[in-house]
C-alpha cells in the first residue's frame, strides 16, 4: 500500500486537466474544461473536469471522481498504479510499503526484465568502449547523445551471451527472457543465446512509459540472412497490433498539434523528433490495425500519413487510411519525393522541409482521385468503371457522416455517376447475399431456432461472412476480446480490418485457417434477425465475465477507495443489464438498422 499522506500529496499536486487531457480532448469552458464523454458515446460534450475541485464529472455516464478514479475507470489501472502514474507526472516518487504477495501483478517480472534489458542496452551504447561504432552510426544519422538518451536508445553487442550473462548475474530468470524473446534457444546450442546482436536498440514503450519490447536495427549493411530490423515477438506484455512506436512521447504533442503523423519506421519517428517534430508515430512493421486506429483516435481525429511514395507504400497508405476512416479519423496523405522517407528528408532538409511537405498533405480520397487521374483513369467509360472500383472501398470505410457526404459528391463529380446511383451501388455491393432457396426474406423473420444451437461466436462469424455489410456495425458493438475462441477472435479482427476478406493472412494460426475455410464453406445463411440476438448474447456474456472479475477484485481489494469504486462498478453493470433486458423494442429497432442508437445502448 501507499501511505495516505503520499496519496494526498500526489492528489494535491496533480494537474488533473493535464492528466485527463492525455486521454480526452478537453476545451476550456469558463473555469472548467469540457469534452466528449470517454465512457459513453455522445455527440455533445457532457464530460467536465473541474480543476478547482480536482474532480471530474461525466453527466452522460454518471461517472465522477478524482484523478485516480479516472485512471482506474478509464485505463483500468489499479488504485496503486494510478497513484504511481500521477506521482510520476507530478514529480513525486511513490513507493509502496509492505506489498502483499496476492495482490501482485503477474506481469511484473516481465516489466522488470524488460526494464533491465533496456538499461543494459543503454549502458552498452553510451558508456562502453565497444559501443563506439554504434554511437558513430547514430551520429551519422543525426542522432546525438541527448536525443538518443531521451528516447532510451541502446546497443546490443555483437555477442551471443552478453545480455544473458548480465541478466543472470542480476538474478533475472532465463525463462522470462525467453518468453520476452530477448533470449532464444536452438538445437545447436546448449544454452539460450541473445536474440539481439550488433543492433541499435529502440525500446518500445506503453503510453505509461513502461518498456514492453524492443526493435533492433542491424548496425551496418544487411547480410548473412539477418533482417535489417528485428522486433520482439508477442509476449505477455507486448501485442504489436496494439502498440504504436513513439506514442509514449508523442501523445501530448499530438494533442497540442491537433494531428498525428503516421510514419513507417522507427528511424522516421526518431529523426522527426530529433529535428523537433514530435507528433509522429509508427506501427511496428505491420499494417495499421483497427486497434491502432482506435488508439490514435483517443488523441486526435486528424492523421497525416507519410509512407514511402512507391506502389507498395501507396497501397499501405490507402489501406491505413481506410482503417482510420472507419474509426472516424480523417486521413490525409503527405507525398514524399520518390526514393525518400521522412528520415532522409529530415536529415537533408530539416524540420522546414518536413513542414512544407506536411502543409501540402492531401485528403486521402483526393489523393486517390489524383493518382487515378495521373494514370488517365477518367478518359473512357471502361476505365472510369475501374476507377470507381478503386474509390468504393474508401467510400465504404468512411463513417463520419459529413465526410461521407463530401466524399460522395466528389466521387460523383469525378466519375460522372450520380450520387443516388453511388449510394445505391454502395448498398448493393455490400448487400447480404441471397442464396436461392434460402427461405423467406430475412428481415421479416424472427431468428431461426437452429442458429440458437450454434453458439453465439460461431453464429456471429457465420452471419458476418454472409452479410459483410454488417461487419462495421458488429465492430461498433463488439471487440475481438468479446469472443471466446481464439480462431473466431482472429477471424473477427481480420474482418473488421477488411470486411471483404476472402482469406486469412498466411501468418494466422492453422486452426484459424481451418475454421475460416469451414465457415466460408457453410451453405446456410443466417437470417438478419439473428444478428441482434447474437450480439446481445455475446455482450451479456462479457458483462457476466466482467461481473465475476469485479467481485473477485472486490474480495482482494484493500484500499477503501478501491472497494468503493468496485461496488459502484458492479452496480452500474447491473443497471446496464436491467436497462437492456427490458428494452427489447428499442434494441430491436437498432438492430434493424433504422437508426443508430449507439449512445443509448452501448455500455
Ligand atoms: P524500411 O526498410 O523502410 O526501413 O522499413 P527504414 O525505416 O527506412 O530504416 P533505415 O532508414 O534503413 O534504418 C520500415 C519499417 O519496416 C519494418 C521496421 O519497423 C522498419 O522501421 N521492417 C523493415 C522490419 O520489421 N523488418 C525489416 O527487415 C525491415
Ligand atoms: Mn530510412
Amino acid at each position: 500500500m501507499i501511505p495516505d499522506n503520499v496519496v494526498e500529496e500526489v492528489r494535491a499536486r496533480a494537474d488533473i486537466v493535464g492528466i485527463i487531457g492525455e486521454f480526452v480532448q478537453l476545451k476550456r469552458a469558463g473555469k472548467d474544461f469540457r469534452g466528449l464523454s470517454p465512457f459513453k458515446q455522445e455527440k455533445t460534450p457532457s464530460f467536465f473536469v473541474i480543476p478547482a475541485k480536482a474532480f471530474f464529472h461525466d453527466f452522460s455516464s454518471g461517472e465522477s471522481g478524482d484523478v485516480f478514479s479516472f485512471l482506474m475507470k478509464h485505463q483500468g489501472m489499479s488504485f496503486v498504479d494510478a497513484v504511481k502514474y500521477v506521482g510520476a507526472r507530478s514529480g513525486i516518487e511513490v513507493r509502496e510499503v509492505r506489498r502483499g504477495r496476492k495482490g501482485e501483478d503477474p506481469r511484473r517480472p516481465y516489466y522488470e526484465a524488460s526494464a533491465h534489458a533496456g538499461a543494459f542496452f543503454r549502458e552498452r551504447l553510451w558508456d562502453w568502449e565497444g559501443g563506439a561504432a554504434a554511437r558513430e552510426y547514430l551520429k551519422g544519422r543525426g542522432i546525438d547523445r541527448e536525443i538518443g538518451e531521451r528516447f532510451g536508445l541502446g546497443y546490443a553487442p555483437d555477442d551471443w551471451g552478453a545480455l544473458r550473462d548480465a541478466a543472470s548475474a542480476r538474478g533475472i530468470s532465463e525463462g522470462i527472457l525467453l518468453e520476452l524473446g530477448l533470449l532464444k534457444k536452438s538445437e545447436r546450442r546448449d544454452r539460450p543465446y541473445d536474440a539481439f546482436r550488433n543492433r541499435i536498440i529502440f525500446p518500445i514503450e506503453s503510453v505509461s512509459r513502461r518498456v514492453l519490447a524492443f526493435g533492433g536495427r542491424l548496425l551496418g549493411p544487411e547480410g548473412k540472412g539477418a533482417p535489417k530490423y528485428l522486433n520482439s515477438p508477442e509476449s505477455p506484455i507486448f501485442h504489436k497490433g496494439e502498440i504504436l512506436y513513439g506514442l509514449s512521447w508523442a501523445g501530448n504533442h499530438i494533442r497540442r498539434q491537433g494531428a498525428a503523423l503516421l510514419v513507417e519506421g522507427f528511424m522516421d519517428a526518431l529523426s522527426l523528433a530529433a529535428v523537433g517534430i514530435r507528433h509522429a508515430v509508427a506501427p511496428l512493421g505491420t499494417a495499421l490495425t483497427d486497434a491502432h486506429a482506435r488508439l490514435l483516435e483517443r488523441y486526435t481525429k486528424q492523421v497525416r500519413i507519410l509512407f514511402d511514395n512507391d506502389p507498395a507504400g501507396q497501397r499501405a497508405t490507402f489501406r491505413a487510411a481506410d482503417v482510420l476512416l472507419a474509426q472516424g479519423v480523417h486521413a490525409s496523405v503527405v507525398t514524399l519525393p520518390e526514393g525518400e522517407d521522412p528520415d532522409s528528408v529530415a536529415l537533408s532538409g530539416g524540420a522546414d522541409a518536413i513542414r512544407a511537405l506536411v502543409r501540402d498533405a492531401v485528403d486521402v480520397l483526393d489523393r486517390k482521385i489524383a493518382i487515378l487521374e495521373e494514370h488517365d483513369y477518367f478518359s473512357s467509360i471502361e476505365r472510369t468503371r475501374k476507377a470507381l472500383d478503386r474509390l468504393l472501398p474508401t467510400l465504404r470505410a468512411v463513417t463520419d457522416p459529413s465526410l461521407r457526404d463530401i466524399y460522395l459528391s466528389r466521387v460523383a463529380r469525378h466519375t460522372g455517376v450520380q450520387r443516388e446511383t453511388l449510394e445505391a451501388d454502395l448498398r448493393d455491393s455490400s448487400a447480404p447475399a441471397r442464396i436461392p432457396g434460402a427461405a423467406t426474406p430475412a428481415r421479416t423473420r424472427r431468428p431461426a431456432p437452429r442458429f440458437h444451437g450454434l453458439g453465439p461466436d460461431r453464429a456471429l462469424i457465420l452471419f458476418l461472412l454472409k452479410h459483410r455489410d454488417w461487419v462495421e456495425r458488429a465492430g461498433e458493438r463488439l471487440g475481438p476480446s468479446d469472443l471466446e475462441e481464439g480462431s473466431y477472435r482472429v477471424i473477427f479482427e481480420e474482418l473488421i480490418d477488411n470486411p471483404e476478406l476472402t482469406a486469412l493472412p498466411e501468418g494466422a494460426a492453422p486452426e484459424a485457417h481451418r475454421s475460416f475455410e469451414d465457415l466460408m464453406g457453410e451453405r446456410e445463411v443466417p437470417p438478419d434477425g439473428v444478428f441482434g440476438d447474437v450480439v446481445l448474447r455475446i455482450e451479456n456474456r462479457t458483462r457476466d465475465r466482467r461481473r465475476v472479475a469485479l467481485h473477485r477484485e472486490l474480495r482482494g481489494a484493500r484500499e477503501q477507495e478501491e472497494k468503493h469504486r468496485l461496488v459502484k462498478d458492479i452496480q452500474a453493470l447491473n443497471r446496464e443489464e436491467r436497462a437492456l433486458g427490458t428494452d427489447w423494442r428499442r434494441s430491436a429497432r437498432w438492430f434493424a438498422g433504422t437508426s443508430r442508437q449507439m449512445g443509448e445502448l452501448a455500455p
